[in-house]
């Protein structure tokens, strides 16, 4: 399914979040400090969230996808780039990651959270690679409360998938959006999901009119 979207997929991004996904992805970035460390965007599609922890001064920067065409697509958009050859692509799943424990300052994501096939098992696995210290963030829609809930329900059932039909000419994959929300669970139960993974500390802040979540989760430091 995502290889199938990959020659769209920036495009109806920006289309679909009215190009807000930008700022999301900076702030996300932020909140995993990558400053002069090693980093890590997982299910890194197209490479954006990669660019950001690069563009945010991480000294070595890994995106890593198990399609093989968002590889692809993000090698194209790097090689035009990556002058200091800062970045690199891996092809591996977030579930069994091709890395030593304690490898990472930082970890990454967007918009995976929804997809993976078991979220517990992801969480302990990103936990397992991040040095003591290391910071997770992830950026994903959220299953919004209040008066928001009808409104983006209707936007997200309806007008994504018309838009993946008109721009992307597929519906089955932007139909998907709106399948893979309705049974993620809600910010503070990530938030739970993430302790019980290990994380000494987790938190999340709420954009995008209360339909995106950004967790942060942090490994407790070693004790000298
Ligand atoms: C909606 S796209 C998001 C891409 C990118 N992170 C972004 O912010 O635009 C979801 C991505 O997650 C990847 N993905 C889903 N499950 C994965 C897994 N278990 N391991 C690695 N990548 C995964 C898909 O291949 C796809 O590229």
């Amino acid at each position: 399914m995502f290889a199938s979207i990959v020659p769209r997929y920036d495009t109806i991004n920006t289309l679909m979040t009215l190009g807000l996904d930008r700022r999301w992805r900076r702030q996300t970035v932020a909140m995993a400090e990558p400053a002069g460390g090693i980093a890590l965007d997982i299910a890194t599609g197209t490479g954006e969230l990669a660019r950001e922890l690069d563009r945010a001064g991480a000294r070595l920067t890994i995106g890593m996808d198990f399609c093989i065409e968002m590889v692809g697509a993000a090698q194209r958009k790097f090689a035009a780039i990556d002058a200091c050859g800062n970045l690199r692509l891996g092809v591996g799943d977030a579930m069994a990651l091709p890395f030593a424990g304690e490898t990472f300052d930082c970890i990454v994501n967007g918009f995976m959270l929804r997809n993976v096939a078991d979220l517990g098992a992801t969480f302990a696995e990103l936990y397992r690679v991040l040095k003591p210290g290391g910071r997770l963030a992830c950026l994903d829609l959220t299953p919004p409360r209040g008066p928001m809930r009808r409104a983006f329900s209707l936007y997200i059932a309806s007008a994504v998938p018309l838009l993946g039909i008109v721009v992307g000419r597929k519906y089955a994959a932007y139909r998907y959006l709106f399948q893979s929300l309705s049974i993620h669970p809600d910010a503070e139960r990530v938030a739970a999901m993430m302790r019980e993974a290990g994380f000494a500390e987790a938190s999340f802040r709420i954009a995008g009119f209360g339909t995106v979540a950004i967790h942060l989760g942090r490994k407790a430091a070693r004790v000298a």
